[in-house]
This record gives C-alpha cells, sequence and structure tokens, in this order.
C-alpha cells in the first residue's frame, strides 16, 4: 500500500516524502448514485490539520482508463493546470468543508460518463493518505412509446420504445401474467446522451382478446410499463400514421361523393330541362284565339321538373324498367305532336274537351269510345311513350305515375292478369303475383286496355273483380262504341274520341 502511494506520487510529480502512519482519509459512502444532469457531493474525511492554509486535496477519476485529473489544490491554492477539459466549470472543492476535515467534490451537470471510481487523496506537510468512491450517474427510463403495426393478415406487431441509462430488462406477460419475454424482440442502441434507446416488439394475434404489458425494469428498481389491450387499441391506439391514413382515405371519397352528386345533380338539371323543351315543342302552347280548340293545352305549361316521390321509392324497377324499354320506342316526338293535334275529345254529352282529361283519376275508369280508325289505339301508344319518357311536361301530366301498362285486348282471352301479363316483351318469365300485387295495391299506375270487347266469359268476369278490388289504379277502356255494353253501363265517364278534319296550311 505504502509502496503504490510512493508510486502514486511519483506518477504526480510529487517529492517523495515518508506518508505518517497518524494522517488518514476515510469516506463516509463508498458508492454514490446520481442522475443525469444533477449533481453530486463525492466527501473524503481527513485527520485534523494544524494550518489548513498548507493543505493539498487532488481529486482524480482512476476508472474507467485512463485516469484524468478533476480538482487540484495545492498548498490552499487551486490549480486548474492539470485539470480534464471534461471537468473544467463541472467540478469545485467545497472550501468551507475544509475546515471541517472534509475534502467534498462537488460535480455539476452530470454526465453518463462521469460514471467511475474517483480517488482524493489529501497532505499536509509531509503527511498524506488517500480513499476511493464510486459514482455510477444513471437516467430513469422515460414513459414508453407504443406503436402497432400490421405484419401480417392475422398478427400485429407491439412495440415498445423507451431510453435511459443502465440497461434495462424487458418482460413481456400477457392478461394472465404468462411470460412472454422470450418470443420478443429487443434493439437497443446509444443516444448522444450515452443513454441506451430501447425498442421491444412482440408479435401477437390481431383477434385474439388479451392484454398484453410490456415492463422496462433497472436495478435501482426503476419501472415502466405499458399495456396494449387487444384487439381495441389496433382501431384506436394505432400509431398515428394509421390515423392520418384513415383520415385522407375519408376525406378523398367525401370528395369524391360530392362531386359525383354534383355532376349528377347537374346532368340531371339538364337533361330535365331537354325534356322540358321536348315537352314544350310536344304541347305548345297554343294561341288563345285557338281556345275552341280541344287540343288548347295551355293548362300545362312545363312544369320544373323534380325527382318525384313514386321514382325514389322505386317498388319494382324491374316491372317499371320493362315498360320503360318497352314503350319509349313508340314515336318520335314529330310524330306524337302531329298526331296529338288531330285529335278531338268530347263528352258524352257532346261537350268538348282537353285531351288532358283522358288521363282517369286514382280509382277512377275511363271509357274511351270512338269509331273504327278514330285514333285510339294511337292516343294509348303516346300516353305510355310520354310515360316512359319522363317528359315533366306532358299534356296528360303522366310523368308522375310510378307504371303505365299498356294492353292490347283486340284479341284477348283468359283470365285478365295473364292477358295484362301476356303484353310485356319480356324474354324472362314475370311473375303474376308481383304484378298482381301492383296493380291492385297502392301503387299510383295506369292500366290501359286498348280495344276491350266484351264477350270472353272470364276476361269479363275476372277484369270486373279487378276493378272492384283495385285500391288505386286508373284503367282506361278504349272500344268501338256499341262493343262494351256492360261496361258502359257502369262506367260513369265515358269520352269520345273524334278525328279531327284535316287543317289546311298549319
Ligand atoms: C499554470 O501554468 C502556467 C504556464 O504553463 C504557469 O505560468 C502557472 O504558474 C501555472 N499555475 C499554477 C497554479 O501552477
Ligand atoms: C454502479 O454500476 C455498476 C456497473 O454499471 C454496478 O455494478 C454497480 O452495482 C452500480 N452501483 C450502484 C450503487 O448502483
Ligand atoms: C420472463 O422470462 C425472462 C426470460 O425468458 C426472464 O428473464 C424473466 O425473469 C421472466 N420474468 C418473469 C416475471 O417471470
Ligand atoms: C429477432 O429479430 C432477429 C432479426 O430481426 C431475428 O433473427 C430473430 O429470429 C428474432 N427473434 C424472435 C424471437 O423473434
Ligand atoms: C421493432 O419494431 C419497430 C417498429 O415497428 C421496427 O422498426 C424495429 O425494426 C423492430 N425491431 C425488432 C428487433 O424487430
Ligand atoms: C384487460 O385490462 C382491462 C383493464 O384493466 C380489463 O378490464 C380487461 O378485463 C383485461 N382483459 C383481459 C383479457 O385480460
Amino acid at each position: 500500500m505504502r509502496g503504490m502511494l510512493v508510486f502514486i506520487f511519483q506518477a504526480l510529480l510529487w517529492p517523495a516524502i515518508p506518508v505518517s502512519a497518524l494522517f488518514t482519509v476515510n469516506v463516509q459512502k463508498s458508492a454514490y448514485e446520481a442522475e443525469l444532469h444533477g449533481d453530486v457531493k463525492l466527501v473524503c474525511v481527513f485527520s485534523t490539520v494544524k494550518r489548513p492554509s498548507d493543505l493539498t486535496v487532488i481529486w482524480s477519476r482512476v476508472n474507467p482508463k485512463p485516469d484524468v485529473d478533476v480538482y487540484r489544490l495545492e498548498k490552499g491554492k487551486e490549480n486548474h493546470n492539470y485539470t480534464s477539459a471534461l471537468f473544467i466549470k463541472r467540478a469545485q472543492l467545497i472550501q468551507q468543508q475544509l475546515n471541517e476535515n472534509k475534502a467534498v467534490l462537488h460535480l455539476k451537470n452530470l454526465r453518463i460518463k462521469d460514471s467511475g471510481t474517483y480517488r482524493c487523496i489529501v497532505r499536509e506537510g509531509d503527511e498524506g493518505d488517500y480513499k476511493q468512491v464510486t459514482l455510477n450517474v444513471t437516467a430513469p427510463y422515460t414513459p414508453i412509446k407504443k406503436s402497432i403495426r400490421k405484419t401480417g393478415q392475422d398478427e400485429v406487431e407491439l412495440s415498445c420504445e423507451s431510453q435511459g441509462f443502465p440497461s434495462p430488462q424487458v418482460i413481456w406477460s400477457d392478461g394472465q401474467n404468462v411470460n412472454l419475454t422470450e418470443k420478443s424482440n429487443s434493439s437497443a442502441h446509444n443516444t448522444d446522451e450515452d443513454l441506451i434507446k430501447v425498442i421491444s416488439n412482440l408479435t401477437v394475434k390481431r383477434d385474439l382478446v388479451n392484454n398484453y404489458t410490456c415492463s422496462f425494469l433497472t436495478k435501482g428498481g426503476i419501472k415502466q410499463t405499458a399495456t396494449f389491450s387487444i384487439p381495441d387499441e389496433i382501431l384506436h391506439g394505432c400509431s398515428a400514421q394509421y390515423v392520418w391514413i384513415v383520415a385522407v382515405v375519408i376525406v378523398l371519397l367525401a370528395i369524391a361523393f360530392i362531386s359525383v352528386f354534383l355532376r349528377r345533380r347537374k346532368n340531371g338539371q339538364k337533361s330535365r330541362r331537354n325534356e322540358s323543351s321536348k315537352c314544350a315543342f310536344l304541347f305548345p302552347s297554343l294561341p288563345s284565339a285557338n281556345s275552341d280548340s280541344l287540343l288548347t293545352v295551355n293548362e300545362n305549361r312545363p312544369q320544373t321538373c323534380d325527382i318525384t316521390s313514386e321514382e325514389l321509392a322505386e317498388k319494382s324497377p324491374s316491372l317499371r324498367d320493362i315498360l320503360t324499354q318497352q314503350y319509349s320506342q313508340l314515336d318520335t316526338d314529330v310524330e306524337v305532336k302531329r298526331k296529338i293535334e288531330s285529335y278531338a275529345l268530347h263528352s258524352k254529352e257532346g261537350q268538348s274537351l282537353n285531351i288532358s282529361s283522358i288521363l282517369p283519376d286514382k280509382k277512377q275508369t275511363i271509357l274511351l269510345l270512338g269509331e273504327p280508325g278514330s285514333g285510339k289505339t294511337t292516343v294509348a301508344q303516346i300516353l305510355s311513350s310520354c310515360w316512359a319518357r319522363r317528359i315533366t311536361a306532358d299534356a296528360f301530366n303522366i310523368h308522375r305515375l310510378h307504371l303505365v301498362v299498356l294492353v292490347d285486348c283486340s284479341r284477348a282471352e283468359g283470365d285478365f292478369f295473364q292477358v295484362v301479363k301476356s303484353s310485356f316483351n319480356y324474354e324472362k318469365p314475370l311473375d303474376v303475383s308481383d304484378l298482381k300485387e301492383m296493380l291492385l295495391g297502392p301503387t299510383d299506375c295506369l292500366l290501359i286496355l286498348d280495344g276491350y270487347q266484351e264477350g270472353n266469359k272470364v276476361l269479363d268476369e275476372t277484369l270486373k273483380g279487378f276493378l272492384t278490388e283495385r285500391q288505386t289504379c286508373r284503367v282506361l277502356v278504349t272500344s268501338h262504341p256499341g262493343q262494351c255494353p256492360a261496361l258502359e253501363k257502369t262506367i260513369r265517364t265515358v269520352l269520345q274520341l273524334i278525328q279531327r278534319p284535316e287543317e289546311s296550311g298549319s
């Protein structure tokens, strides 16, 4: 021991002097622990001295190697000529404590690398002694940063990240306290401040309900834990990245939806505008001078086109679509215009009526009589055509009906519904019960029975049954005078269609 001390003094270019056994240095504590950025006071206690001004104190760090000079007081005077740059301004001897026989080294703003073994040498005159203490600078682990990452179809990777010093023990467990540490995978690297940053991952099944806890343990008992509730946290606890992706997708969908909606609205308005002008062309407001004309359609000016409630509450799109398809090909606008102008409509009593009176009210039946060739079939076709093309300003305002069914009855026989069904130009078989339900129920529809002749028993009776049973359906029957005597008796509204004489010039 004495030999070593002599060697140290020589190494410090100190004159070789005998050290008295009477002068001793002791420590209160041999190990110190302090936190990063904190401070610490390392204490050596020495024997009473006669002249404190003669005192020499040397603090140096001797482990890790190489040794560095931390603080030096030579015969009462500070000498920074040997002090390591690492400790300049951070190391001080507390002068007042020298009077209490204590050589107290005050280290400030601690760094992780300040950890090590410190030696104090105290001398007075030709007597001296030394002791060593250890210092551990630690950094508590930061609160754990959790993240969840999808790694497979049914797997997620839970990740815990924290930094501190010294290196921790990371333990994973589940809700039943099963130790899952062996299944985890950790990586560590050093930060600028010599801290250890640890990321520990555990891969689990994404739809298995469980709690997973990661714990960071260090020797000093400093502990950080975090728990994942799976699968709850996969949705809300996801990393901000996922939240962002979801948010962006939602915004994009909203933009797409709005633009499609606006375009459809725009197109819809455009096409309805087209239809309105088509209608206006079809049924021009005739000059008032023509007010006696049966074709005056002043009351039927183009009206604003809105989606009707029937269109929104589509009940049987298939039937409606089939008929729309079937009737929209019947006539061209020019033909319709020309034809409709050539008809006159009279009541049974001979009073002239607007052509729009041809459309029955709800649950009303109209019998339209006309001589052969008077154009009953043509008018029936015009009605269905106007309906099919959804012309919003037709003379009959027929577009608002949900369904128009035109049935050619000239050679019809058998059950009424079968006859109606056979009027559909449709390759696939239609369900009669659907049709029945539609015509008997509350759907606003128009059934046109064109060219009806009484005399077929089954048809007459089933039709009669239908006319009494139906809830709403409008029915227009066209026939030659005298061919439907029974109907003529029961139906109140009987109209006559007359082909007007050719008007020259117009
Ligand atoms: C420190 O070194 C300088 C020059 O190397 C010297 O002049 C000065 O006296 C020294 N200080 C002490 C306290 O020894
Ligand atoms: C200081 O750290 C060393 C190694 O890092 C360890 O062996 C020792 O127990 C620690 N001392 C204290 C007081 O924490
Ligand atoms: C869990 O297992 C790891 C290694 O497999 C072990 O180091 C640790 O002590 C265990 N922890 C508990 C709480 O059993
Ligand atoms: C941990 O990761 C390494 C490299 O990524 C891999 O080789 C090893 O198998 C993994 N261990 C576990 C338990 O997942
Ligand atoms: C742990 O997960 C993180 C992020 O999910 C990844 O960057 C890192 O490479 C993973 N580490 C290991 C050891 O698998
Ligand atoms: C998970 O933790 C929550 C909160 O402590 C608890 O209510 C729940 O029962 C736990 N679930 C499982 C599967 O352990």
